[in-house]
């Protein structure tokens, strides 16, 4: 048996791999390091829709009117929906959507994330939730429909420069529960909530809230040194630090690297913030390095996801929903890979509990 079902392989795709050695990710014959700096999110779905998916024509206007679509259902959004942590508001919101193996519905399932997020957090803020604006591409409105203003063009590109980043990453957690539920033969709806559910574990995609909690309980580059060797000590992990299979670099975390550097060159992020935050990463390298010599561990996608999307103005309990925006792209592609490709995923346990005597 092997626990955890490291280096197990359970599918082939053609949509992602990760190269652990090297430090690279390979986006449907792309590498993430070009596809970052050239391409929007409405680029990478349609690269990752091709041949699941009827996807041709104008995707941006597709996905705008998809989102109206979805906007229409938060009539039914209550109290006690609203007293929910936003991932938790916005999973009860997208369990409510039909299921299906379609276009339309995959488009609505990329949109839901982004509308009920958005409204969700202007609903618990006492605001009145903002309609999309169709015409937009899928960044831009998202901070439009979540802050009530235009954000500047710097703002809206580390945004979309993010959704690339996550929106596909080889057979981690979430997708595996994506692709277990789509074997079924249960719908797009069904796979997306259970890999939305995978998600919001804190070793997935439900760390950089607590990477912001440390940042602020460090406080100052001059304590780092000293918070983090107490936290190691005891025996806590470092949020943001370590990967499954990245052993020399994450790709992902050297994008959002530079995608928040490029915020503060356009002022758009709290220098002193980001001064801290490099202090706290430097630190944090140094000590891993130190205290545990035998694993390399390296800073991972969710550390500058942390800062990156603080300074775009989103709550630390909604970073995971912001990560569904992006990755739903790509559950949804393997969820459609699955069925076409793959069969019934139904592996063996081996029984270790007692056995009665035989009568
Ligand atoms: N801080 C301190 N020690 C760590 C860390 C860390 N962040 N990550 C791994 N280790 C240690 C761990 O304690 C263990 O050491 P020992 O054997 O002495 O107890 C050793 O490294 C191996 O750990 P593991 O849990 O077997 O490794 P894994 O491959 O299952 O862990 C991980 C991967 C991401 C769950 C882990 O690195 C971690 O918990 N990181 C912190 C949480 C985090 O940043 N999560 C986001 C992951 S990136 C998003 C994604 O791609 O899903």
């Amino acid at each position: 048996m092997i626990n955890g079902l490291e280096d197990v392989v359970a599918a082939e795709t053609v949509l992602s791999d990760v190269d652990g050695a090297r430090g690279r990710l390979l986006l449907r014959g792309a590498w993430l390091d070009d596809l970052v700096a050239t391409s929007r999110f409405e680029d990478v779905l349609t690269r990752l829709f091709e041949g699941f998916f009827p996807v041709e024509g104008d995707v941006t206007g597709q996905l705008g009117a998809a989102r109206a679509e979805v906007f229409a259902l938060l009539d039914a959004t209550d109290a006690t929906l609203l007293a929910l942590p936003p991932i938790e508001a916005m999973r009860a919101l997208l369990a409510r959507l039909t299921d299906g193996d379609d276009l339309p519905t995959a488009l609505r399932l990329v949109a839901a994330p982004a509308v009920f997020t958005a409204a969700v957090l202007r609903l618990k803020s006492g605001q009145t939730p903002i309609a999309p604006s169709p015409a937009l591409g899928h960044a831009a409105d998202i901070l439009r429909m979540t802050s009530g203003t235009t954000l500047s063009d710097q703002q809206t590109a580390a945004l979309d420069r993010y959704l690339v980043t996550v929106a596909d990453h080889g057979l981690n957690a979430s997708t595996f529960a994506a692709r277990v539920v789509a074997s079924t033969g249960a719908g797009l709806t069904s796979a997306s909530l259970a890999a939305l559910s995978a998600l919001k574990g804190p070793l997935h995609g439900g760390a950089p809230g607590p990477v912001i909690d440390m940042l602020d309980a460090i406080g100052e580059p001059a304590n780092a040194t000293a918070w983090l060797s107490d936290a190691l000590d005891r025996g806590d992990r470092l949020m943001g630090f370590g990967h499954r299979i990245y052993r020399v670099r994450d790709p992902r975390a050297d994008a959002l690297k530079t995608a928040v550097r490029l915020l503060a060159n356009s002022r758009a992020i709290d220098p002193a913030r980001l001064a801290l935050a490099e202090a706290v990463e430097a630190a944090a390298l140094d000590l891993l390095k130190r205290k545990k010599p035998d694993r390399p561990l390296n800073t991972n996608v969710e550390f500058y996801t942390a800062l990156l999307l603080e300074a775009l103005g989103f709550p630390p309990n909604a970073f995971t929903c912001v990560f569904a925006m992006g990755r739903m792209a790509g559950w949804l592609a393997h969820a459609r890979e699955q069925v076409t490709t793959g069969r019934l995923i139904r592996p063996k346990s081996v029984y270790v509990g007692p056995i009665p005597e035989v009568a």
